[in-house]
C-alpha cells in the first residue's frame, strides 16, 4: 500500500472538508411566538388577483370560447377554474390597469354575434372581441367562488356610463338595465364587492392632476352607485380611490386631504397603490430565467422596499385618518421581468421562478405586518401576464412556484396576527445585504397557530427552534416549497420541479424544532 498516497488523498479531502464546511453548515434561529399579544386580522383580501384584458390573461388563459375543444364551462377553461378554486381567491380586480379607463361595458355585453371587435390600443393594439365581458366575468368569479372587483373607467368614460354599468350589474328592481341584464341570462342582480373609481390616473389613466383627479373622484363616488339590496346595509361595496404608484407623498397628501372634509355625499373606502418590483428600474432588464445569483439578491432586495414604500404612504394616511377607517390597497404588485425573448412585449408574458416563490412571500408578510392599514392587495397578474399563478398555452396549463405559494398561505386568510421575535442574522451576496430569513405567524378562527418562515439564503439551511408564549404546543406539521436551483421554473414539460414537499418538523416539551432548507418557502402548522 502506497501511504504516502492516502495521505495525499486524505489531505486534499479534508482541505475540501473545510473550504466546504462552512457553505453547508446550518445557521441557528431562535424564535419566539407570542400568542397572548396577537394583533389585527390579515385581511384575506390581501390575497386578491388582478386579471386584466391584456395579452393572454383573459383570452386564452381564461375565457377559451364555449366551442373549444379545450374543457369549458360556458367558454371558461376547466382546469384554470379548478386550480383557482384551491387558492380561494379572495377577490379578482377587472378589466384593467390602463385598459380599464378605455372600456366602455356595453360593448361586452349581449349575444356575442353582435358584440363589435375593437381595438385594445392599451395592450399591442390587438383585436378585442368583446367575447369576455360583464356577464362571462361574473360567471368566472361564480365558477372561481371569488368577488369582482371592478374598475370604473374614468379616463375615457362619464360618470353616467358608470353608474349604467353598476344598474346593470346590481339592480334587482325591473329597470331597464336589469331588464337587459335578466335578458342577456341573469335575472339576479349581481354582488360587487369593489369598485375601483379609475387606475393610475396620474398617468395612463388620463396624466391628471390630484386636484384635476380629485374633482373626478367626488363626482363617481356620488353618482355611482350600487344598487343590490343585499348589499344596501351589510355587505356594501367599498370604493377605493386611484392613489401613487410611486414612493412621493403628494398624491396621497391630496387625495387624503379632500377624503378628510368629505361629507355625506361622497366618500370612499381604500386608496389604491401600485408598487411593482422592477429591478433594475425602466427600461425592464432583469430576465425571468436563467439569471445569476447577484440577480436573485438584487430581486429580492429591490422588493423589500415595499415595506418603505407602505411607510410613506401610511403616514401621510395617519394624518389625515387617523383611525385608519381608510384602506390602502396594493392592488398591481409583483415582480416584473423583460418580456421572454420572442413573445410580443405588449402581452407581457415572463417565466415565475422560486426566485418568485420567495419573493411573493415577503410581499404578503410585509402586507400582514400592515395589516391594520393594508387590507386589501392584488397580485399582478393572474394568469399569463406579469407574476402570474398559472401559464397556459393552448390546451396546456401549468402550475407557477408563486401559485403554490399562494396556496400554501390560504390558513393566514383571515387569521389573527401574532409577533415573533428572532434574529437570524444577515445574507450577503456581492453589494446587496438581506436578512437571512423572514416569517409570519398567525392564529386562525378555530385557534391554530401558523407559521411561515421564509430562508432567503441560497446555501446555508437554518436550524430554527421555537417556544411559543400563551399555547404548549404538541404537534406540528407543515410544507416546505424549493427546489436546487434560484431560477428553477415549472414548464408545460416539466411542472412539478417546484412543488412544495412535506416538511418533518418535531415538537418535544412544546418546543418545535425543524431544518429549513435554503431558497425556500415553508407554512407550518402548530397544534395545541
Ligand atoms: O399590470 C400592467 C399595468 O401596470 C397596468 O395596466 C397598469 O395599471 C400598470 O402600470
Amino acid at each position: 500500500m502506497n501511504f504516502g498516497g492516502v495521505r495525499f488523498v486524505l489531505r486534499v479531502f479534508l482541505v475540501a472538508l473545510i473550504l466546504t464546511a462552512p457553505l453547508m453548515a446550518a445557521e441557528n434561529a431562535h424564535f419566539v411566538i407570542d400568542v397572548t399579544k396577537h394583533g389585527v386580522k390579515i385581511d384575506r383580501n390581501i390575497f386578491g388577483q388582478f386579471a386584466e384584458n391584456l395579452g393572454h390573461g383573459l383570452y386564452e388563459g381564461i375565457w377559451v370560447g364555449k366551442d373549444s375543444s379545450i374543457p369549458n364551462t360556458r367558454g371558461i377553461r376547466n382546469d384554470v377554474v379548478a386550480a383557482l378554486r384551491e387558492l380561494k381567491v379572495p377577490n379578482v380586480r377587472w378589466p384593467g390597469g390602463c385598459f380599464a379607463d378605455e372600456y366602455h361595458w356595453r360593448k361586452g355585453i349581449g349575444p356575442a354575434e353582435k358584440r363589435p371587435a375593437t381595438l385594445n390600443t392599451a395592450w399591442g393594439n390587438v383585436v378585442d372581441t368583446n367575447s369576455f365581458g360583464t356577464n362571462e366575468f361574473m360567471d368566472f368569479m361564480q365558477q372561481i367562488g371569488s368577488q369582482p372587483y371592478v374598475s370604473v373607467n374614468v379616463g375615457s368614460g362619464t360618470p353616467q356610463e358608470a353608474a349604467e354599468w353598476l344598474e346593470y350589474m346590481t339592480a334587482a328592481a325591473p329597470t331597464a338595465l336589469a331588464k337587459e341584464r335578466a335578458a342577456n341570462g341573469h335575472p339576479d342582480p349581481y354582488k360587487v364587492g369593489f369598485m375601483g373609481i379609475g387606475n393610475e390616473s396620474w398617468s395612463c389613466g388620463g396624466d391628471m392632476t390630484p386636484d384635476y383627479y380629485v374633482s373626478q373622484l367626488k363626482i363617481f363616488s356620488r353618482f355611482v352607485e350600487n344598487d343590490n339590496p343585499a348589499q344596501r346595509d351589510t355587505n356594501q361595496m367599498l370604493k377605493i380611490a386611484v392613489g401613487p404608484g410611486f414612493p412621493e407623498t403628494e398624491w396621497t397628501e391630496a387625495v387624503m386631504k379632500a377624503w378628510q372634509h368629505h361629507d355625506w355625499s361622497w366618500n370612499f373606502d381604500g386608496l389604491s397603490v401600485h408598487w411593482y418590483t422592477t429591478p433594475g428600474g425602466w427600461p425592464l432588464s432583469m430576465p425571468s430565467t436563467d439569471f445569476s445569483i447577484d440577480d436573485y439578491a438584487k430581486t429580492l432586495k429591490t422588493t423589500l422596499f415595499m415595506d418603505e414604500f407602505l411607510r410613506k404612504q401610511e403616514t401621510v394616511m395617519d394624518k389625515y385618518d387617523p383611525q385608519k377607517k381608510v384602506a390602502l390597497v396594493v392592488d398591481e404588485w409583483g415582480a416584473w421581468y423583460k418580456p421572454l425573448p420572442g413573445t410580443n412585449k405588449d402581452f407581457l408574458l415572463q417565466q415565475n421562478s422560486l426566485r418568485d416563490a420567495i419573493l411573493a412571500s415577503l410581499n404578503l408578510n410585509i402586507f400582514a405586518r400592515h395589516a391594520d392599514r393594508v387590507r386589501m392587495a392584488n397580485i399582478a397578474q393572474m394568469i399569463n401576464v406579469i407574476q402570474a399563478m398559472i401559464l397556459t398555452d393552448k390546451e396546456k396549463m401549468v402550475l407557477t412556484p408563486t401559485y403554490y405559494v399562494f396556496k400554501m398561505y390560504v390558513p393566514f386568510q383571515d387569521a389573527t396576527f401574532v409577533p415573533i421575535a428572532f434574529d437570524a442574522g444577515t445574507y450577503s451576496q456581492g453589494s446587496n445585504t438581506l436578512p437571512r430569513v423572514d416569517a409570519l405567524a398567525a392564529r386562525d378562527t378555530s385557534g391554530k397557530l401558523w407559521l411561515e418562515i421564509t430562508n432567503l439564503d441560497p446555501e446555508k439551511p437554518i436550524e430554527i427552534d421555537a417556544d411559543t408564549t400563551g399555547m404548549v404546543i404538541k404537534s406540528a406539521k407543515g410544507q416546505t416549497l424549493t427546489a436546487s436551483q434560484v431560477d428553477s421554473v415549472n414548464t408545460f414539460s416539466t411542472p412539478t420541479t417546484v412543488v412544495p414537499k412535506p416538511v418533518s418538523a418535531i415538537v418535544n416539551g412544546g418546543r418545535l424544532t425543524l431544518t429549513v432548507e435554503p431558497k425556500s418557502v415553508t407554512v407550518i402548522s402548530l397544534e395545541p
